[in-house]
């Protein structure tokens, strides 16, 4: 039998992924630099496909680049303090015409690429709208911030009514304050906001880099809260990618799901990042992403169905239901994004500094992705945490990767008594090595 191909295997993989965001609510910020030329039409395009599977979008866009080439063709240099710009009456002026100007072009990109989708029988319409009230930031460190504001609050009922209609919200960075007053806001401000007040299931902000990067410049594909505070702490980001972390450790610790931050030049990547495992950029949950944790009992069937097919190769020594839950305190697995992807267990006998290193496996589709590793390394500490000086692992297939991770090769006579007798009498003649702990 053909393993599936391209088309098939994503297509499997985007599933769940599809069934699982359909009727929730996605709050998309998109910086400004993105929004012209064939970036922003390629974005539109998919951004209409998510919106076609039932996806609630509200899209949030920048205009800090629009703004800045507005000010110096009048020969103004932008005003910052503290990365933030400084609103004076002539910026504001061009805030609002990027904005009108944005918005315009944003509409005419998703009507045209509803045009070319021929399956689809009418255009989703837009719905933009004075959903965000404004609050002037004021004076910071000395410094008068003129009309740069920050955002007061989300008109959530608004929007959810616009997203019931079906319609794509698409909000502005202005604000009004009810005084009738006009604000310069920003993008990740107004998006941060808008998921938290709309308890969105995810919070994505499509940037001009491929996430959030390490201090040697290669992208880091998932954080948890903890870590991304700890890299705040530590100073380890450029103060706009800190300031990207702090709206996803924000949003994350208000209930939204998840925030994702991705390079929008990238064509693609925002499907990416959604319906595959991997992703294209970096995501932050309030969770870690990948962890290992002692498996229970709800876990047995995913366990069968990951190791029933590697019994049937006869990889693994088959064990029965009753076994698995007589045994499963001696099991761990390892979580990726909440499912099951790889398993092992530590088995332990009556001589106390023995044991074995059992039923370890990843699912083939994960594989390859140092998972193995990662759970090799669990059972290592696991064990030494119980003063065992010798780790046995047994394996059919998979000897090659234990001698590669400083396993030693060793014979029946080495295995305690009781696995002597069960390898012996099991005739599955397993290569035998042990780890020295
Ligand atoms: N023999 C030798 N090397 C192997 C191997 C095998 N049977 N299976 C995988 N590898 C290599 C891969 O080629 C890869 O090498 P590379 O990094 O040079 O490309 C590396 O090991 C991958 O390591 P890692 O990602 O940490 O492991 P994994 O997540 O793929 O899991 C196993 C490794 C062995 C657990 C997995 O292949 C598996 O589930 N096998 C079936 C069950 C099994 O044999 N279990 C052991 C008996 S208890
Ligand atoms: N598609 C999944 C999601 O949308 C997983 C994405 C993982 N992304 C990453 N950068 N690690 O949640």
């Amino acid at each position: 039998m053909n393993p599936p191909d391209g088309f098939v295997g994503g297509f499997r993989e985007a599933a769940p992924y599809i069934n699982h965001l359909r009727g929730k609510t996605l709050v998309i910020g998109i910086a400004g630099s993105l929004l012209q030329g064939p970036p922003l039409r390629r974005l539109a395009a998919d951004l209409n496909l998510i919106a076609s599977l039932g996806v609630r979008l509200v899209v949030v866009h920048g205009s800090r680049s629009q703004i800045n080439r507005l000010a110096q063709a009048d020969g103004l240099t932008p005003q910052y303090h503290q990365g933030r710009r400084i609103t004076d009456e002539a910026t504001l002026q061009y805030a609002k015409q990027a904005a009108g100007i944005l918005r315009s072009d944003i509409e005419a990109a998703l009507y045209s690429s509803f045009a070319q989708s021929p399956q689809r029988s009418k255009p989703i319409s837009v719905a933009s709208g004075n959903f965000i009230s404004a609050k002037p930031m004021g004076v910071i460190d000395g410094t008068d911030m003129g009309y740069t504001g920050l955002v007061r609050k989300t008109d959530t009922e608004a929007v959810r009514q616009r997203l019931d209609d079906g319609a794509i919200v698409l909000i502005s960075p202005i604000g009004h304050t009810l005084s009738g007053k006009t604000f310069n806001l920003s993008m990740g401000d107004i998006a941060e906001a808008a998921a938290v007040a709309l308890q969105a299931e995810k919070l994505i902000y499509l940037i001009e880099q491929d996430g959030i990067l390490d201090s040697d410049g290669r992208l880091i594909t998932n954080l948890s809260a903890e870590e991304a505070r700890r890299m705040m702490a530590k100073n380890q980001a450029a103060p706009r990618q800190e300031r990207l972390l702090r709206y996803a450790v924000n949003a994350v610790g208000h209930g939204v799901g998840r925030t994702q931050i991705l390079n929008g030049n990238d064509d693609g990547s925002l499907i990416r990042e959604l319906f595959t495992r991997h992703g294209a950029g970096t995501s932050v949950a309030r969770d870690a992403f990948v962890r290992i944790r002692q498996a229970h009992h709800d876990d047995i069937p995913a366990i069968m169905s990951l190791i029933r097919p590697l019994e049937e190769q006869g990889i693994l020594l088959r064990r029965s239901r009753e076994y698995l839950e007589d045994h499963i305190g001696s099991f761990s697995v390892l979580e990726h994004d909440r499912c099951l992807y790889g398993c092992v267990a530590l088995k332990t006998f009556a001589d106390p500094q023995s044991a074995e290193l059992a039923c370890l496996a990843v699912s083939p589709d994960a594989q390859a992705g140092g998972y193995g590793e990662m759970l090799l390394k669990h059972i290592t500490d696991q064990a030494r945490r119980k003063n065992i000086r010798r780790l046995f692992a047994l394996s059919t297939h998979a000897g090659e990767w234990f001698a590669e991770r400083g396993f030693q090769t060793a014979s029946a006579d080495d295995l305690p008594e009781e696995r002597r007798r069960d390898h012996v009498e099991g005739g599955r003649n397993s290569k035998i090595f042990v780890y020295p702990l």
